[in-house]
């Protein structure tokens, strides 16, 4: 009798030994809370800061450019909900001298109290063949990408840890779960981040302070296009199987999760295939984020508009490139513009096989095991198919180009 409860005690201690990661953190109150944004100027940094100012905020920027700072304060504080709040700007290079970050970041806490959450959203992006990247790119893009999150970040963690309060958020990209042609340089230095982030955050839970990694998909920005000018064809053409998302909705996912203290944050169906598929020992913090990583969820496209009419059937859509053609129009050479009449996209993906209701549609509900291993294999095999889609992307333009040299030699 002693020995059963002693066992059934041993299994509750070991049970809840496991469940332990998964608990959640209490959710961040945003108003009156200090929020910096690095690249909080333009693009996604610029939304984030929006999102969180929407939400009673006070908010730090910092950028290099003052114009574009003071640009981007006037429209912030155009949705400002009180007449306390405030938009503070800071010029600085943050790749480049640590101290330098430091002072700004002392500067802010005095101004606007200790801060609470910190969006390393500083970033930049070039791409090119690896032989034709310059050896300087590779150190910039490591430099920006990679120490520009370190020093800010750096710079807060002791006051958190001592406040027993905070969020670090990281901006690094869906070209940080998967290397793509014309990244070389881009995508290491998107990895970068999240060993970053996964060490960082064993060491300051136990402080209630936690990170969120954020996996954005190609999004309408002015870096997004300014770097498409110098894409290789290759990367260009990869990057068109997906469609193109609004920064205004990237911001709202990564805001949300960040309050949330989730560690991973992804967009669309595809997002949520690539972190399912390269979550390896990433941390959880949430029973939902446990699950999700192990088990598929019948709800899953529930309450995306992205299905196209009769496009329900499990398969329908299978091969990769032709997923445009099924959903509404993506961007491409001809579909820059939605067309008339397409259905409302709540929801940037373009991987129409995720949305599409599975067969045994009903009530959301757990499925047993069997079906973890049946969906890490079905997303493998999506996977895949895309892979095989880029190879045979990259193939073209190769044997396109070597025609046309030959061309150009008999000519
Ligand atoms: N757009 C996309 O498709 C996409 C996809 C995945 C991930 N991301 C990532 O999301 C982040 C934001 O991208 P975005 O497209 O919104 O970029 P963006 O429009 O080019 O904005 C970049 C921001 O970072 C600032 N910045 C750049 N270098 C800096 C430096 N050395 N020191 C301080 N501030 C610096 C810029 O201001 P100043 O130039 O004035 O300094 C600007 O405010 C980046 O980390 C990017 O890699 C973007
Ligand atoms: C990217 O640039 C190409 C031309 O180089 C253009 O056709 C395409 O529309 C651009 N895409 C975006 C999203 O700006
Ligand atoms: C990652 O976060 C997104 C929300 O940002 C969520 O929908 C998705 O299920 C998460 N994926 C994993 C594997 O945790």
């Amino acid at each position: 009798m002693l020995l059963l409860a002693a066992a059934f005690l041993v299994a509750f201690v070991l049970l809840l030994y496991m469940v332990s990661p998964l608990i959640s953190p209490k959710p961040l109150a945003l108003p009156g809370a200090h929020v910096v944004v690095t690249g909080g100027s333009s693009g996604i940094g610029k939304c984030i800061a929006i999102e969180c100012y929407k939400q009673g905020a006070f908010i730090t920027l910092v950028a290099r450019n003052e114009d574009k700072l003071l640009q981007a304060k006037k429209e912030i504080e155009k949705h400002s909900i009180n007449d306390k709040q405030v938009v503070l700007c800071i010029s600085v290079d943050v790749s480049q001298d640590y101290s330098q970050v430091e002072n700004v970041i002392k500067q802010a806490q005095e101004k606007l109290g200790p801060v609470d959450m910190l969006v390393n959203c500083a970033g930049m992006s070039l791409s090119g063949k690896f032989e034709d990247l310059e050896v300087s790119t590779f150190e910039r893009l490591m430099s920006v990408n990679y120490l520009g999150s370190v020093y800010p970040s750096r710079a807060v963690i002791t006051t958190m840890k001592e406040r027993r309060v905070g969020r670090i958020v990281f901006v690094s990209s869906q070209a940080g779960q998967l290397g793509l042609f014309g990244f070389t340089a881009y995508s290491s230095s998107k990895f970068a981040i999240r060993g970053l982030a996964e060490a960082l955050q064993m060491e300051v839970k136990p402080y209630n302070v936690y990170v969120t990694v954020a996996y954005p998909p190609d999004t309408d920005t002015p870096g997004f296009a300014e770097e498409n000018k110098t894409k290789p064809l290759e990367t260009r053409l990869i990057s068109e199987t997906v469609s193109v998302c609004k920064p205004e909705q990237v911001a709202k996912q990564i805001v949300k999760d960040a309050i949330q203290g989730n560690f991973n944050s992804s967009i669309g169906s595809d997002g949520y295939m690539l972190s399912s598929l390269t979550c390896g020992m990433a941390p959880v913090t949430s029973i939902t984020e446990g699950l999700q990583q192990s088990r598929f969820r019948t709800s899953l496209g529930k309450s995306e508009g992205l299905m196209a009419p009769g496009s329900n059937q499990l398969g329908q859509v299978v091969a990769p490139p032709v997923t445009q053609d099924a959903g509404p129009p993506s961007r491409g050479p001809h579909s820059t513009h939605p067309r008339p009449g397409a259905p409302e996209r709540h929801h940037c993906s373009t991987l129409v096989f995720l949305n599409c209701r599975p067969t045994w549609h009903g009530n959301p509900q757990w499925l047993p095991s069997t079906t973890e291993v049946v969906t890490m294999g079905l997303f493998r095999t999506i996977a895949l198919f895309y892979l095989g889609s880029f190879d045979s992307i990259v193939r073209r333009c190769m044997m396109q180009r070597a025609k046309s040299e030959v061309a150009d030699k008999t000519a």
